[in-house]
């Protein structure tokens, strides 16, 4: 038995398994690469190994290897992989990176890429109590309510047996304290007992915890971490299991913020990626759906019916039934019931954007109102602009393709039914009339009518008595 006295100090590799297809998800994309909270599994998995100082982060690769491979460098470009061509058993995955590992002296963290709840925290205590303990070997266990599909882990004459659910007796089965195939190791002993571990069980792999058992009976210790919440040792095995650790994700944020001061009114019926950051005193009602990059300010209302992806929402502002996407809504802006924004729409403080309307690519600017049917893409809508019912913006030419901007300046009327067609500029408080197509570039304080519109006078303004 190598001498662990030396762990105190030892640096830490990870080794993540990921090269399984998954057969229970019936699909041809690798079950690591199935989503929870809008992020693959092993995102979550390396999101949580990023608490632990890591000298190495290997991920083991086989099934769709390109495809595993460019999720894993879209967040962890120093990655090394090892490919395991022939999914051999949790042993044989570990054992393929022998050679990457050869000269390092330390402990290797292995981790499930399936295990997408692990928390930082869990993995930074398995490897303090492997440092401390010098054993050997340390293993995360849980207790769970349903150990159905884990390896249980028993004690028997002071040792402890590891034993998988294919190879579990009845009497086996009735164990609730589980392996959760989180462990660490040192280095050297552990690919010791790899060589002498057989695949003579049940399902005929070469099975990782078999590898603990070697050690053990040579005379090396395995210590072990329980976990004190088995929600954080859910396996995402299956399409039905994926669900479930989607719902105790949710769960887990949704109580998180509301920890924090937000309010949540029905966390059931309430959607948040655990990217996502909302500000206290906002509310959040039913059937919201919060997603990517998004963050929420404070005091805000949002829902009921409402998805936000990838967007800022600012302090104060409401957002009812409508779709929010990569757009920017301002201090205490408006938007819905009903409303679409669609990505490169900023609306500033103040703005409101009503009922059955759509924006794309547009700037509206404070306390600007687009209160009804109205679709306005790539336009630049300055302060107090009033965007009459049904006015939309021409900024699609259907024969060139050609996109162009439509440009109201401050304090522009539109009338209901207006047409702007791209490009085109309204100057300043410019008025059009009902039904107006505005083809050419409208002067300030001009009022134009008709199709095509023409000037027909300047506009008038209003008085104190009749304001
Ligand atoms: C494994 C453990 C079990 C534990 C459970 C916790 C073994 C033998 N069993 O069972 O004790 O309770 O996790 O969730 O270790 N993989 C490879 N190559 C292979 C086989 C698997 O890379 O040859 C990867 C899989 O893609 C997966 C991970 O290793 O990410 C675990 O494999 P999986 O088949 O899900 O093991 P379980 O049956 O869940
Ligand atoms: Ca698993």
């Amino acid at each position: 038995m190598p001498s662990p006295s030396s762990q105190r100090n030892a640096p830490i590799a990870a080794v993540v398994l990921a090269a399984g297809l998954g057969k229970r998800f019936a699909s041809a994309t690798p079950k690591v690469l199935h989503e929870a909270s809008g992020r693959p599994l092993i995102h979550h998995v390396l999101a949580a190994l990023s608490g632990v100082e890591l000298a190495r982060k290997i991920v083991v690769v086989g099934h769709e290897r390109e495809r595993v491979q460019s999720a894993v460098r879209a967040v962890a470009p120093e990655a090394i992989f090892v490919e395991q061509p022939e999914q051999l058993g949790t042993g044989h995955a570990v054992n393929v990176c022998s050679g990457v590992l050869e000269d390092f002296d330390g402990g290797v963290l292995v981790a499930s890429g399936d295990m997408p709840m692990i928390t930082q925290a869990t993995l930074r205590a398995l490897v303090e109590e492997w440092r401390k303990s010098e054993a050997q070997v340390a293993l995360l266990t849980a207790k769970v309510s349903d150990p159905t599909g884990y390896g249980r882990v028993l004690e028997k004459n002071g040792r402890l047996e590891i034993v998988e659910e294919a190879d579990a007796t009845v009497a086996e089965k009735l164990m609730d304290i589980v392996s959760t195939g989180f462990w660490v190791f040192d280095r050297r002993s552990l690919f010791d007992a790899l060589a002498q571990v057989t695949t003579d069980n049940a399902q005929k792999e070469m099975y990782l915890p078999d590898a603990a058992l070697v050690i053990q009976r040579s005379g090396g210790k395995i210590a072990t971490v329980m976990s004190s919440d088995e929600t954080e040792v859910m396996g995402a095995n299956d399409r039905a299991q994926l669900a479930e650790v989607g719902r105790s994700m949710r769960q887990r944020k949704n109580l998180e913020l509301m920890a924090a001061g937000v309010t949540i009114v029905d966390p059931a019926s309430t959607y948040i990626e655990e990217s996502v950051e909302v500000g206290p005193e906002t509310v959040l009602r039913p059937m919201t759906f919060l997603d990517g990059a998004t963050v929420i300010g404070s005091g805000c209302r949002i829902g009921p019916n409402v998805q936000i992806v990838d967007s800022i929402v600012k302090d104060e502002a409401t957002v009812t039934f409508a779709v929010v996407k990569g757009s920017e809504v301002g201090e205490r802006a408006e938007v819905g019931p009903f409303a679409y924004l669609r990505p490169g729409t900023k609306l500033n403080a103040g703005a409101k954007v009503g009922t059955f309307v759509e924006v794309k690519g547009s700037i509206v600017g404070e306390g600007s109102k687009i209160p009804h049917l109205s679709y306005m893409g790539d336009a630049e809508i300055g302060r107090d602009v009033n965007v009459g019912a049904g006015t939309i913006t021409g900024n699609y030419d259907g024969e060139t393709g050609v996109k162009s901007k439509t440009v109201l300046e401050d304090g522009v009327l539109t009338g209901s039914g207006t047409t702007l067609v791209a490009p085109v500029s309204l100057g300043k408080n410019a008025v059009t009339g009902a039904g107006a197509v505005v083809t050419k570039d409208v002067a300030e304080d001009e009022v134009v009518m008709g199709v095509p519109a023409r000037p027909v006078r300047k506009r008038k303004r209003k008085t104190r008595d009749n304001a």
